[in-house]
């Protein structure tokens, strides 16, 4: 056998692996440098403690459907499914990220439950998420409102820095001169309904702005003021003062058109109430 012949057949045999691991090998070596570009904004990591204070303020469990937009190299939905046990996943335009991002979920342990793909946090769906994480900026915060307005009431939205203007915060965190705020999707109550307590109705009248209500009960000729007017995503609670000085307190949760609950009144009956969009 020639020389030749001697070395091309381990030599065709050595290159067929060379090769596709010299390609793995340039994949696992790609490094984010942070500050590095994004689409719409640079990628810079939340710190662990951050990260932890914004699943805890969102209360996060095994329930959830964590979306984190703009997912960096994963940390946030990773750690939604490694701490805390929820599904979660990441949303990251630069696609080198997503693999990298894609790649630490799966070092994790945790690719059955979190999941990154590559995309475009405007022009992914993400209506399905119970809580929605973020560090973007104030102006992408305020371009994504109308979207998480829109959401299932209850769901809760973290964003590391950056607020949403007058939509004020149902809590602020701060650690370390950082700061984290929550937000609490609130149900759409503004305007008419017709209140039914027992045996009695009457008309109902809501002010909103956010999670933010006021209102009023028609007591015949008079607009009675709610008093202690509360929305927390679904949930609702209100009290009035009758026409004849009674306190009636109402809970109760939002659905669309439709809100029902329990009242009772300081002369001792309780009940139960529904409320109809006019
Ligand atoms: C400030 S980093 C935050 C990363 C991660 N969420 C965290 O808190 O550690 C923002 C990330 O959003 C990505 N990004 C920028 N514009 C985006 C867009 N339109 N759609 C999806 N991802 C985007 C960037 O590439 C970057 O990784």
């Amino acid at each position: 056998m020639s020389m030749v012949a001697r070395f091309a057949a381990p030599l065709a045999l050595a290159l067929a692996f060379a090769f596709p691991a010299a390609a793995q090998q340039k994949e696992k070596e790609y490094e984010p440098q942070v500050g590095q570009a994004g689409k719409d904004v640079i990628w810079v990591p939340t710190p662990d403690e951050v990260v932890d204070r914004m699943l805890r303020m969102a209360q996060v469990t095994p329930n959830d459907f964590v979306v984190d937009l703009g997912a960096g190299d994963g940390k946030i939905a990773i750690a939604a499914a490694k701490k805390l046990g929820a599904r979660s996943l990441g949303i990251e335009y630069n696609p080198d990220m997503a693999k990298h991002a894609q790649r630490n979920v799966d070092k994790a342990g945790v690719a059955g439950r979190a999941k990154i793909v590559q995309g475009d946090i405007f022009a992914t769906d993400f209506t399905q998420a119970t809580v929605v994480t973020m560090y973007l900026l104030p102006a992408l915060n305020l371009k994504l409102r109308p979207q998480i307005l829109s959401m299932r009431p209850g769901t809760r939205v973290v964003s590391h820095s950056f607020s949403m203007e007058d939509w004020a915060a149902d809590e602020t965190s701060s650690m370390d001169g950082r700061r984290a705020y929550l937000w609490i999707v609130p149900a759409n109550v503004m305007g008419g309904w017709t209140l039914e307590a027992g045996s009695e109705r009457s008309e109902l009248t809501f002010e909103q702005k956010f999670q933010k209500i006021e209102g009023s009960v028609a007591l015949g000729p008079i607009q009675a003021g709610l008093r202690d007017a509360r929305l927390r995503g679904f949930q609702i609670s209100f009290a009035y003062v009758d026409n004849a000085g009674v306190r009636r307190d109402f809970s109760g949760r939002v659905s669309g058109n439709r809100m029902e609950g329990s009242f009772r009144t300081e002369s001792g009956a309780e009940g139960r109430w529904s409320a109809a969009k006019k």
